[in-house]
């Protein structure tokens, strides 16, 4: 930890007060040296984190949607330096929306990068619409848990995979079927799903490949994705996406109107103080946490 001015903001810009940030393993791994860590090295001081959610106590002059005082939450310059790891964040206007009053700021912090994943990747790469059949692997994870949420709130059929410590978690999401990837391989027991979130990658697309539908979707979350799985999905007529979120009010809106009516929430399984920062990245390295694990400021 170490104390540096809080940052100037731009016109476009609103200066955050920083109640809650969570954290995510794209946190981990820019700490352990891959994912965005050669893209940030050039920045000095390298400030972590991307998840926040806290009060605005400035505004820039053509910022006209957030008043000193409001609530707010958000995903921060992702894919840039979003600098969430302090107790004050210029974030641009146009990547926050205001925080439900019905949840806490965790539960907000939570609910930016993992819950903006599941809300890009089933609207904008798998449109989901009511009644597609869609299988989401790591249902229980960050991600994975505002993936069944919002699928069932699209009004798709929801098959969720965890490990059978975790069922009663993904049923309680509202999964309509859940797999125990300890005691079943998915790909020998389900056939002709539309759209599979597939949250490994790399040799685990060709399950999801045995398990998609001909003419379906896989949405990947990591982008190892070999040119061999791409040429053997083209022979199945399916498609094969990496979707990598990005930063986006719009999205943070719908996601809001989402939490406030109760159609979504947030389920936070850790609350570390800011002083734990390391404590909580240690449990989101195990890959076993349920939902999100969140850090306060
Ligand atoms: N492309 C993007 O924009 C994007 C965005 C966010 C995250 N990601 C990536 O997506 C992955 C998931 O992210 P996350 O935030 O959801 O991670 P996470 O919260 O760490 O996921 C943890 C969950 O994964 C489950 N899990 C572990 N092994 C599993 C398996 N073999 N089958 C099914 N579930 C399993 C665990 O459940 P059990 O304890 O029951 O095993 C646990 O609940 C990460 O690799 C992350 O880097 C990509």
């Amino acid at each position: 930890m170490s104390d540096i001015a809080a940052p100037n903001i731009n016109e476009n810009e609103i200066l955050i007060k920083v109640r809650a940030i969570s954290i995510n393993p794209v946190d981990v791994k820019t700490r352990s040296g891959s994912a965005m860590a050669k893209h940030l090295s050039e920045y000095k001081p390298l400030i972590l984190g991307w998840d926040i959610a806290g009060v605005v106590v400035e505004r820039g002059n053509s910022v006209e949607n957030f008043n000193i005082g409001d609530d707010v939450f958000g995903l921060i310059n992702f894919l840039g330096h979003g600098k969430g790891y302090a107790e004050y964040v210029a974030a641009p206007a146009d990547q926050v929306a205001k925080k439900p009053s019905n949840i806490s700021y965790g539960q907000a912090a939570a609910a930016t990068l993992a819950a903006l994943t599941a809300w890009q990747l089933l609207n904008n790469y798998a449109k989901v619409k009511s009644g597609d059949k869609i299988l989401i692997q790591a249902a229980s994870g960050g991600v994975g848990h505002y993936a069944v949420q919002i699928a069932k709130y699209l009004g798709a059929y929801v098959i969720g995979i965890s490990s059978s410590a975790n069922r009663q978690f993904v049923i309680e999401l509202g999964a309509d079927k859940h797999i125990a990837y300890d005691l079943e391989a998915f790909e020998e027991t389900v056939q002709d799903i539309d759209i599979i979130v597939d949250a490994f990658a790399g040799d685990n697309l060709y399950k999801s490949l045995k398990a998609v539908k001909r003419g379906g979707i896989i949405i990947s979350l990591l982008p190892m994705i070999g040119w061999d799985i791409l040429e053997k999905a083209k022979e199945k007529n399916v498609t094969i996406h990496y979707s990598l979120v990005k930063s986006d009010g719009g999205g943070m809106k719908s996601i809001a109107d989402l939490l406030a009516r109760g159609s979504i929430k947030s389920h936070v399984s850790g609350t570390y103080p800011f002083s734990q920062m390391k404590d909580a990245h240690l449990s989101v390295e195990t890959g076993k946490t349920i939902g999100k694990v969140v850090v306060t400021v």
